[in-house]
């Protein structure tokens, strides 16, 4: 009897595996995928698009309309904010999905003072910090229902992900100082409101989960997008696609920091041409997406300057150009070549380097001149390094909140690609 029912069973189950088989797509997908816009009109900042379908209570009565709107990528929110939608300003949230959302509030002087409404789906406050204006903005919780391309890490698949993603919405005049078509921030920090911890809970279909990982491939011009994926991977970039460019990565540990979903890492010392420029124990290394260039705390940026000028004696100098310090000529008799210059190795927590090359190093600013592409950071700088977006351009870097690891890739052109060759041609997946 039991061998009977035990026979039966497995009939079933190759009966119900075959009819999976013929339902499932061909190419299942592992990530969600972005092009990635630089923007130059303002400082150089970085966007995404996603479509918002509407508003949705936690299981998706979503409805039509839907707007696609530019999202500036911020690895440091903790919370995804945009511009108000008239239709569905406030999403119908009641009071306790409103206190739970309201300790991700950004809590400064600046800010006004929060309060829990006193009816179910009343407005629910939440303040935001504008990284562009580095001020504080008022915006009201919603429950909005995201749309998002899928990949399997080789190409774009027909097949959409819809997710609920608690976003907060404030009015267009937040976004007056953004680049242009730019209005609203899409989190990417280990937060449980940020995008990549948000789709698991309310994702469709809801058997798909995907990992809170994000890795990050920076343009380094408007011409041609980048990418970012949100999932576990793989990820490839053409012209090799035998290679997961998740086995280029080396990783450190991501460090906790009070007050903050961001992103921290341990620099132990700046390695140049073989001489090491030692960081104090204590200091504190931040990821941003928001600041174009690495900025040192003066005494590490002075050090680090003067080694720099030690190695790069022969190339003739140039008057600075803010805001960097230490700028060459790169005129060579008309003939305009990019500067070769040594590298400037990162010595990470773990024994990892990470390398960054000319390209990452020297930002030409004129047809004649290039910096050195760090900042000082004045002598009181709170985080001793922000490493900026100009250092991460054409380098894989991922943010890993399943394990706590940073990867990053260094250069990709070395490796004959570039964040600019991921495939963006929609594969059908059905
Ligand atoms: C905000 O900061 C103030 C002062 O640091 C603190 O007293 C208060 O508890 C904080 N509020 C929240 C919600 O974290
Ligand atoms: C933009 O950057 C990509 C990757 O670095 C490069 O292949 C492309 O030629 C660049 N385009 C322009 C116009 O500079
Ligand atoms: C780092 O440690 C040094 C020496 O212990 C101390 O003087 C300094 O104030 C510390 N800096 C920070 C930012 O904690
Ligand atoms: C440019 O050409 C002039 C004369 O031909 C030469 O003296 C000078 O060294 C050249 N400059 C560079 C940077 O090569
Ligand atoms: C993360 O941890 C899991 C399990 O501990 C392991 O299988 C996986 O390889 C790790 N991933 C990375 C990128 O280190
Ligand atoms: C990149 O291309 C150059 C020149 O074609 C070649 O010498 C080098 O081996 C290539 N590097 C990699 C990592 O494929
Ligand atoms: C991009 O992907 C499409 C569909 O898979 C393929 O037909 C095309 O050749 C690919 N393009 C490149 C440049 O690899």
């Amino acid at each position: 009897m039991l061998f009977l029912i035990q026979l039966l069973a497995s009939i079933l189950a190759f009966i119900s595996h075959g009819h999976e088989a013929r339902a499932q797509p061909a190419n299942t997908y592992t990530s969600l995928v972005f092009p990635i816009t630089k923007h130059t009109d303002t400082n150089p900042l970085y966007s995404i698009q996603i479509t918002i379908k509407g508003v949705s209570e936690d299981y998706g009565n979503y409805m039509d309309p839907s707007k696609v709107s530019n999202y500036l990528i911020d690895i440091d929110a903790p919370i995804v904010w945009h511009d108000c939608i008239d239709y569905f300003q406030f999403g119908p949230l009641p009071i306790s999905k409103c206190k739970d959302a309201q300790p991700y509030s950004y809590n400064s002087s600046s800010c006004p003072p929060l309060y829990l409404p006193n009816y179910e789906y009343y407005p629910c406050p939440v303040n935001v910090f504008n990284p562009v204006t580095r001020s504080c903005d008022d915006t009201y919780l919603n429950a909005d229902l995201f749309e998002m391309k899928t990949s399997d890490g080789k190409s774009i698949l027909s097949g959409v992900y819809r997710a609920s993603v608690r976003g907060s919405c404030a009015s267009r005049s937040s976004f007056q100082s953004f680049p242009k078509d730019v209005t609203g921030v899409m989190a990417f920090s280990s937060a449980p409101y940020a995008l990549p911890a948000s789709l698991g809970l309310y994702g469709e279909p809801l058997s798909t989960k995907f990992k809170k990982i994000t890795a990050l491939c920076l343009p380094s011009n408007s011409s041609t997008p980048g990418v970012l994926f949100v999932g576990n991977g793989p990820y490839y970039l053409p012209p090799n696609l035998d290679v997961d460019i998740r086995s280029l990565l080396s990783y450190t540990p991501l460090l906790k920091h009070p007050d903050s979903f961001g992103y921290f890492i341990s620099v132990n010392a700046i390695v140049i041409k073989m001489r090491s420029i030692i960081i104090p124990v204590n200091a504190t290394t931040k990821l941003s997406t928001i600041e174009p260039y690495t900025t040192l705390r003066t005494d590490i940026y002075t050090s680090l300057v003067r080694r720099f000028s030690k190695v790069t004696r022969r190339i003739p100098s140039a008057k600075p150009i803010a805001p960097f310090g230490l700028c060459f000529s790169t005129a060579t008799n008309g003939t305009k070549v990019g500067l070769k210059v040594p590298n400037i190795d990162l010595r990470l927590h773990g024994g990892m380097t990470w390398t960054i090359s000319s390209a990452n190093s020297i930002k030409q600013m004129t047809n004649d001149v290039g910096c050195l592409a760090f900042v000082d950071g004045g002598s009181t700088s709170e985080t001793a390094i922000t490493i900026g977006t100009f250092q991460f351009e054409n380098n894989l870097v991922v943010f890993d909140s399943e394990n706590s690891t940073f990867g990053f890739s260094s250069s990709l052109l070395s490796q004959n690609t570039s964040c600019a060759n991921f495939n963006f041609t929609i594969t059908m997946d059905y």
